[in-house]
């Protein structure tokens, strides 16, 4: 007995490394060889293969896989390393990498990487315990959880603007009517950005398969982010400014080209408006009862039966013709595609992609079949160079109707019963791979395909809109938040995933104003519009058999402040345009969450101001229920200033204010520089020639970058443009305009400077001249404000406003008060 016990414990013992080194999970474990490149390294450790890479200063990313790396690839990813200078050093137990913003040290046994700031400050740390594992073919890098660490970005995702104590998964899916918490949407974008001590770091995954992440849910010892299959490959990236991190990461991945300028315009929208006779009533009224507009679009019903390419000729008889007479009222017309081609005989679209093989398949050779709007579709690969190019191809039919836009729709991608098996295959760019790697970038590679398309077929500058997308697709693309709800919660979560996006390298984004399912009731639609003037894309849409949502479908009132907002917007244009403008600079979005400016300010992550946001630089928007008669506003430090009456409020604080239906809260920050032009009817329509430059007193320097040219062409490229940097510095009480870059000439030949906030006494001098600095005359927001019984936009009635009107001609301008 007493030996079969020795034995069985012998037995135990001999066992056990066996059991342990069976475990489900794997572990990278100890470096078994490395080597040091100028600015990477590469090793081997007992379970992984890997590789760290400098990218930037400010850039490191990381590299890992059970077997031999693959050969790079990336469908986000643009920006190639900088030649950087970095020292890389080890001894036994260590790697250290500096740059000049960061120190990278990855642990030798076992393997674990921690980021440091110069002065030896933790940013971010493998979780020691845990690091990197694989289950199965799921791996997962594990952070250390730092005291009071915050999450924000992860693009399109629902909940708070703090993801901490949440858990999110990225799998693109067609949500109709979503719920307000619901998760995953439409889009992937592996990207966000933790907030601890007074630092902020970025972390990217560029892994396109299924994805997690876990901030915190449920487990109060780390963060994680992981996919399904794949390997690990992150960036992490270090600024000590948030805005500086989403600059980097839209280095990386790209940033938005510059749109046209009737893309900043309002749209109507309806699911759907036909035939023409119907497109053209929305157009005329929305000219004779003067809302400015630039676009319309049509939705799934102007095709014969669904048919890609194709239009139905008993509806739209003549499209380039309807196109040509809406471009005359200064409406562009931007249609709905779908990415599945119906599978009929003889129809030429789908025989021609036959012909050209470009449909995705199943393993046994047969393209994969599926059902959406048009009944069994096959559908375009578009990871393949060829299906790509048979896209843009077709877009010639879009240019030849006198198409200026394309909404990409149903591209996660969907069918009805939402379950392509994972067994289709796709090119993935010569790789091949299964639809379990190539899900979440097919609306990507889809708006690619249209955006390319539209470059070389469209005479300008194309607008694409896309329900789908991965990390990058702001190089091709705007997105909107699909289909929501007309309810008020809707509304506040549509701005959150706006801001969400906007901190994930989106700028364009929009969602559908006034909701898509249901019917809003007139309050929520007046709230929704006024909102929507303060949104990068400002689409009016709404579902099948939901009631008409025009601006003049609610009556008089709410069809006054409709106009009164939507003048708003036209009257912005150039500031707004401006906003873009630096947007396609620096992946500064247009829609910003407090986050970005706010970083470290803890109001920011309370759920009571989550909703605030900053539009451009100079707007804070504070957006309620339509039903709410109090709201708490939160104002961050510096100075504010009501956009209405002009009244001031010190920031700091938070304050209760009065909420009206009839008025969105808006704010100016101190230091604001908004240029503004008279009211038209279209982006399309001159406004007069003098520009009006708002300045708002405040604490602190500001500059604002004004750029102008002609919104449609590409000769921007050659420098058509004209910028110029207009600053405001209080310490010397000096304004000034900087010599204007560009060949492109300005259509503003005066300047008329408003003062906001100035003192009454304040005398102007500019360029060596006494000017007169008349009252404040102005009608800030148009002559259709003062006439709104509502009150709901007024002049500024507080007056410490003062005006002078300048030459534009002169090379530099100086405003000494
Ligand atoms: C789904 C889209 O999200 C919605 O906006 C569109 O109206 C319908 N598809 C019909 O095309």
């Amino acid at each position: 007995m007493k030996s079969i016990k020795i034995t069985f414990l012998l037995a135990c013992v001999l066992i056990m490394p066996r059991v342990m080194a069976q475990s489900p999970v794997v572990m990278p474990g100890n470096f078994e060889s490395v080597t040091l490149g100028e600015q990477d390294v590469t090793f081997k450790t007992t379970n992984s293969y890997g590789k760290i890479t400098v990218y930037s200063p400010s850039i490191i990313r990381i590299r890992l896989d059970k077997k031999p790396l693959n050969a790079d690839f990336s469908y986000a990813v643009v920006g190639k390393p900088m030649a950087v200078k970095a020292q890389i050093n080890q001894t036994d137990n260590e790697i250290d990498i500096v740059t000049d913003s960061l120190k990278a040290v990855i642990q030798k046994k076992p393997f674990s990487v921690s980021f440091f700031t110069i002065d030896g400050k933790v940013i971010n740390q493998d979780e020691q315990g845990l690091t990197t594992s694989w289950v199965n073919d799921a791996v997962t890098t594990y952070k250390k959880m730092q005291d009071d660490e915050h999450f924000v970005g992860l693009g399109e995702k629902t909940g708070n603007l703090d993801r901490k104590g949440n858990g999110y998964t990225n799998w693109n899916s067609d949500v109709y009517g979503y719920n307000v918490a619901a998760d995953p949407l439409y889009s992937t974008i592996p990207f966000y950005v933790g907030i601890h001590h007074g630092l902020n770091y970025g972390i990217f995954m560029d892994n396109t398969y299924q994805s997690d992440f876990n901030f915190g849910a449920s487990n109060n010892r780390f963060s994680s982010f992981g996919a399904r299959g794949g390997e690990m490959n992150y960036y992490f990236i270090y600024h000590k400014k948030l805005a500086d991190i989403i600059a980097s990461y839209t280095w990386l991945t790209g940033r938005m080209p510059l749109p046209p300028k009737w893309a900043l315009g309002y749209q109507q929208n309806r699911y759907s408006y036909y035939p023409e006779a119907e497109v053209m009533r929305i157009a005329n009224t929305l000219r004779e009862k003067r809302i400015p507009a630039d676009g319309i679009t049509l939705d799934i019903h102007y095709m014969d039966r669904y048919q890609l390419f194709t239009w139905n000729k008993n509806r739209f008889p003549d499209p380039a013709k309807m196109s040509a007479e809406l471009n005359k009222l200064g409406l562009k017309l931007t249609v709905i595609v779908d990415p599945g081609i119906k599978v009929e005989k003889g129809a030429p679209a789908y025989e021609s992609g036959l012909a050209k093989d470009v449909y995705i398949k199943y393993p046994d050779g047969t393209p994969y079949t599926g059902q959406v709007w048009p009944g069994w579709c096959n559908f375009t690969d578009f990871t393949s160079e060829k299906g790509r190019a048979w896209w843009r191809g077709q877009v010639d039919f879009f240019a030849k109707s006198g198409v200026s836009g394309i909404w990409n729709d149903m591209n996660e991608i969907s069918t009805w019963g939402q379950k392509m098996p994972d067994n289709v295959l796709f090119d993935f760019d010569g790789r091949k791979t299964t639809h379990l790697e190539a899900h979440n970038v097919y609306g990507l590679e889809m708006v690619r395909s249209s955006y390319e398309g539209a470059l070389e077929h469209f005479k300008e500058r194309p607008f694409i809109l896309s329900r789908s997308g991965y990390a990058g697709l702001q190089r091709y693309s705007a997105i909107w938040t699909g289909d929501n709800r007309a309810e008020e919660d809707h509304m506040l979560a549509g701005v959150r995933l706006m801001n969400s996006l906007g901190l994930s390298g989106v700028s364009f984004t929009g969602m559908d104003i006034g909701g898509f399912t249901g019917n809003p009731t007139t309050s929520l639609y007046t709230r929704w519009i006024e909102l929507g003037a303060f949104v990068p894309y400002y689409r009016n849409h709404t579902a099948l058999n939901t009631r008409a949502a025009e601006p003049w479908a609610f009556g008089e009132d709410v069809l006054d402040i409709a106009r009164s907002y939507i003048s708003l917007r036209y009257q912005l244009m150039p500031y707004l345009y401006s906003s873009f403008y630096e947007s396609t600079q620096n992946g500064m979005p247009v829609m910003r969450s407090l986050a970005i400016n706010y970083t470290f300010d803890p109001k920011v992550m309370d759920p009571t101001y989550q909703n605030q946001y900053e539009f451009g630089n100079g707007f804070m928007v504070a957006p309620f229920e339509s039903t709410a008669a109090f709201g708490k506003v939160y104002f961050p430090q510096g100075t504010w200033y009501d956009l209405y009456t002009g009244g001031e409020q010190k920031g700091a604080q938070e304050v209760t204010i009065p909420v009206s239906v009839s008025k969105l809260p808006v704010y100016v920050k101190g230091g604001s520089i908004i240029p503004m032009q008279s009211l038209t009817q279209s982006t399309a329509e001159l406004p007069t020639d003098t520009l009006a430059v708002h300045v708002y007193k405040g604490d602190k320097p500001n500059h604002f970058v004004y750029y102008e040219d002609d919104g449609k062409s590409f000769s921007y490229q050659k420098g058509d443009f004209y910028k110029r940097t207009i600053s405001f510095d209080p310490g010397k009480k000096t304004i000034t305009f900087d010599k204007a870059e560009g060949t492109y000439q300005t259509n503003f030949k005066y300047i008329r400077l408003v003062l906001h906030g100035f003192e009454q006494t304040a005398s102007v001098k500019t360029s060596g001249n006494n000017l007169k600095l008349q009252d404040g005359t102005i009608a800030f927001l148009g002559a259709a404000a003062n006439t709104d019984p509502q009150g709901s936009i007024n002049a500024p009635d507080s007056s410490p406003i003062k005006t002078v009107t300048i030459n534009n001609t002169a090379n530099n301008i100086q405003i000494n008060y």
